[in-house]
């Protein structure tokens, strides 16, 4: 079994990648716990890859070609996104950057997403559980007014055209700087910060896992 985990975030020690980890373990016991020895978890950071969003060449809906239904760009994507396709499983992680997901998520989706949409038809993607993990400053109330309908629901909207509805997880209130009196900031409390660190981000890790679990349940 192929499972895929995609880092949309630049921070390889933070809440992004720390959440990751988590949905990791959670796939990894709910498997072992089923005595599933043969998979693997990928985990592909994309800050790490060289590569551009979708450049509207056309070649994978054009009608008899040798692209169609693919991604033609030759760049560290080329191989990537057919593996993800034949994947198992995948989930996907940025933190929220100027009100969206990363540039790089989303320059990723485009190339993953759009290969396989065909206009007023269904996605020639194969449906396969998924999910994506959002990681914010702000407090989930603020991300209600302002994200929910902008970011959270048009990018799972895309998902779930493509490969069937994600679990969704939102972290708010996260931790950003290892040491606040460092940096300049006149918005965010660091004892409430701190508060948030020690009392909820443990149960965000909590979700994590869970959500981990339950997208390895849905592949057995
Ligand atoms: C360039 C940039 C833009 C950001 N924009 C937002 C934003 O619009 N809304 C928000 O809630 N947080 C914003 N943040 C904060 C991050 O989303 C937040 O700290 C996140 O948890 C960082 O994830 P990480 O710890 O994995 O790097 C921004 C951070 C950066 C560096």
């Amino acid at each position: 079994m192929e499972f895929y985990l995609i880092n949309g975030g630049p921070r390889k020690k933070y809440n992004t990648t720390k959440l990751l980890n988590r949905v990791y373990d959670g796939i990894k016991n709910e498997l072992e716990k089923n005595n599933i020895q043969e998979y693997n978890i990928n985990t592909v950071r994309l800050y790490d890859l060289d590569y551009k969003g979708c450049k509207s060449c056309f070649h994978c809906k054009k009608i008899g070609g040798k692209y169609y239904g693919q991604c033609p760009i030759k760049d560290d994507l080329r191989e990537l996104l057919p593996k993800i396709h034949e994947s198992d499983a995948v989930v996907f992680a940025s933190p929220i950057y100027f009100g969206g997901i990363t540039g790089e998520l989303k320059s990723f989706l485009e190339r993953l997403m759009f290969s396989k949409l065909v206009y007023g038809k269904e996605s020639l993607a194969s449906k396969k559980p998924n999910g994506i993990i959002y990681s914010m400053n702000v407090k989930k109330e603020l991300s209600d007014e302002i994200y929910e309908e902008t970011v959270f629901k048009t990018t799972e909207e895309y998902l779930s055209y493509t490969f069937g509805k994600p679990y969704s997880l939102k972290v708010y209130d996260t931790y950003q700087f290892k040491d606040y009196s460092l940096y300049e900031n006149y918005l965010f409390d660091e004892k409430e910060k701190a508060k948030t660190l020690e009392k909820q981000f443990p149960k965000d890790l909590d979700s994590a896992y869970n959500l981990g679990m339950k997208l390895a349940k849905d592949t057995i």
